[in-house]
């Protein structure tokens, strides 16, 4: 396994830990005591991260995952919500959304290990990654209705692509849980693994894309993006991706090597 040069000066948090092996930015949401739970601070961090691994050119994916056994992200820091006016209580949303939809935007691949609960905020960020791989532990929910709440990270919007509108509503409004299997099956997550397994699933995932063009996953990730997006002609989007495929070297490289009977070597150029 190789260690890419990894510059600690942008990538040190108060909140995460964040390391890069085999060109891969695994980002750790670092506060187990609270279960991990996203205080203002971590949802700053996890943006600062993103954009870092993003720009980085030795990142070829990222993982999202919490520290511990027990919890990947317990929902937003309740004890940050105590006291806060309308006007606040919408900042903070408005905050956590522009972060979450920036690793949905991200143009290279972001998958979320969920090593147990994920709940409120949890989910959420679970659910503003392209794929999501679970522990057998995991527990997904949106729960706010039981702190008078309702989710305001994006859940509302995002629970119901994956799940519909009939689950989306009765999770919503029960705050009920869904184990990992319940996720698996609704098709909240990909793939459900024993937690010992949960990093080499991720890898073994994302080891299967790194050997695409990373232009042409970029496009994906646009194209099916805009199927969700107001006011934007998805069909039309998919046209623009697909066109921009046939000025990259990646493409003149898949062809090429389809036609030489070869393995692909793509450079994301
Ligand atoms: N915000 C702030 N602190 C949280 C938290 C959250 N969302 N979720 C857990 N914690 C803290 C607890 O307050 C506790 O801290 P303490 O030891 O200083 O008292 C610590 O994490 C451990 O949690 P605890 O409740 O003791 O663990 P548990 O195993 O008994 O229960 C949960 C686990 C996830 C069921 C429970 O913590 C819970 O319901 N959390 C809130 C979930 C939620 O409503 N999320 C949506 C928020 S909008």
């Amino acid at each position: 396994m190789s260690t890419e040069p990894f510059n600690p000066s942008v990538m040190t948090f108060e909140t995460l830990l964040a390391s890069i092996e085999n060109n891969i930015l695994t980002i750790t949401i670092n506060r187990p005591d609270k279960l991990n739970a996203l205080n203002k601070k971590t949802v700053e961090e996890i943006g600062v991260a993103v954009k870092n691994g993003e720009t980085n050119n030795d990142v070829k994916a990222i993982i999202i995952t919490g520290a511990g056994p027990k919890s990947f992200v317990a929902g937003a820091d309740i004890a940050e919500f105590v006291g806060l006016s309308v006007e606040q209580g919408m900042a903070l949303a408005k905050a956590g959304q522009d972060v979450f939809k920036q690793i949905e935007n991200c143009s290279k691949p972001v998958v979320a290990a969920v090593n147990g609960f994920a709940l409120g905020g949890g989910c959420e960020l679970s659910m503003a990654c392209h794929l999501r791989i679970a522990s057998d532990n995991a527990k997904f929910g949106q729960p706010e209705v039981n702190l008078g709440l309702i989710a305001g990270y994006g859940g509302t919007q995002r629970l119901i692509q994956y799940v519909g509108k009939t689950k989306a509503l009765e999770l919503h409004m029960t705050g009920d849980m869904l184990n990992a299997e319940q996720a698996l099956t609704l098709g909240l997550v990909n793939y459900v693994v024993a937690q010992d397994q949960l990093m080499a699933k991720c890898s073994e995932v994302i080891e299967k894309i790194k050997t695409k063009s990373p232009k042409a996953i970029t496009g994906v990730i646009n194209s099916v993006n805009a199927y969700f997006e107001n006011g934007v002609d998805g069909f039309n989007a998919e046209i623009n991706e697909f066109g921009k495929c046939f000025a990259t070297e990646d493409f003149k490289e898949g062809t090429t090597a389809f036609l030489e009977k070869r393995k692909a070597n793509f450079t994301g150029k």
